[in-house]
This record gives structure tokens, sequence and C-alpha cells, in this order.
């Protein structure tokens, strides 16, 4: 068993996809081990796409996904890191192939309704940089 961090971002949440996407999750077996919705701070968001500081869509990507509220969820299953990448879709509307999450509800690449861990080490940073919670000490 794998988990990986995914995300509802703010225009799934706003456009009354959270059922949509989640069930899609759910119809496919996945387990979610962990959810909650919040709106996070700029310093959490920045910290999650750290690996894209200085890119010039790293500025309106951090405004778009603080905007309002998201749902944050550890999901698990196995392989549950690539098969939500690919149950995701590409970043890129005009790659993401159809049946995905991606291109069956947006074109925008910007606002694109989902995010999931992309590596193990993503998913293990991402999973206590969101949840840290679970890790505090008892
Ligand atoms: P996430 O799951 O959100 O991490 O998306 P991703 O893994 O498919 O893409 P990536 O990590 O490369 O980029 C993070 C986010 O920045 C994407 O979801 C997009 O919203 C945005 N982004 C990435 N590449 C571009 C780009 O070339 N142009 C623009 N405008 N936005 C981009
Ligand atoms: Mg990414």
């Amino acid at each position: 068993m794998e988990r990986t961090f995914v995300m509802i971002k703010p225009d799934g949440v706003r456009r009354k996809l959270i059922g949509e996407i989640i069930g899609r999750i759910e119809n496919r077996n996945f387990s979610i081990v962990g959810m909650k919705m919040l709106t996070p701070s700029r310093q959490l968001v920045e910290e999650h796409y750290a690996a894209h500081r200085g890119k010039d869509f790293f500025e309106p990507t951090v405004e778009f996904v603080t905007s309002g509220p998201v749902i944050a969820m550890i999901v698990e299953a196995e392989n549950a890191i690539t098969l939500m990448r690919t149950m995701m879709g590409a970043t890129n509307p005009l790659e993401a192939a159809p049946g995905t999450i991606r291109s069956d509800l947006t074109v925008s690449m910007r606002e694109n309704l989902i995010h999931g861990s992309d590596s193990p080490e993503a998913a293990a940073t991402e999973i206590k940089l969101w949840f840290p919670e679970l890790f505090a000490d008892k």
C-alpha cells in the first residue's frame, strides 16, 4: 500500500465539484485515510510549491491556491501516487487525456482542480506539511 497527498484546489470547491472528484477517487476503490477543509496560508502553499519558486507561474499559482478553501486528503492504494497522477491528467489541458479529471472538468492550466504528489519523496514531504498533527509527539 502506498499513500499520496491529494488536494482539491479552490476552483473545485467553488465549482461544487468536491463530490464529483471524491466520487472518482472512491469509485477507483482508493481509501481516503485523512481529510480536512482549510484555506491554506501563503507560507504553507509557498512551501508546498517550493520546487517552482522563481518560475513565472509561481506567484499566480500561490495566489490561486490561497484564494479559498481547499480539501486536503491522504489517499491510500497500491501505486496510489502514479495512479492518482494518471487519473488527474496532464497539467497542460492540451495534453490531458480524455477521461481524466482535468480533461473532463476544466480547460485551465492554472485552475486545474486537483493536485497529487508526483513522487514518493514529494508524497512523504507533502503529507507531513499538510497533516503535521499526525506527526506531533503525543
Ligand atoms: P500540481 O499537482 O498542482 O503540482 O500540478 P502539476 O504537478 O500537474 O504541475 P506542476 O507541479 O508542474 O505545476 C504546479 C502548478 O503550477 C500547476 O498545477 C499549474 O497550475 C501551474 N503551472 C505549471 N506549469 C505552468 C505553466 O507552464 N504555465 C502556467 N500558467 N501555470 C503552470
Ligand atoms: Mg506538481
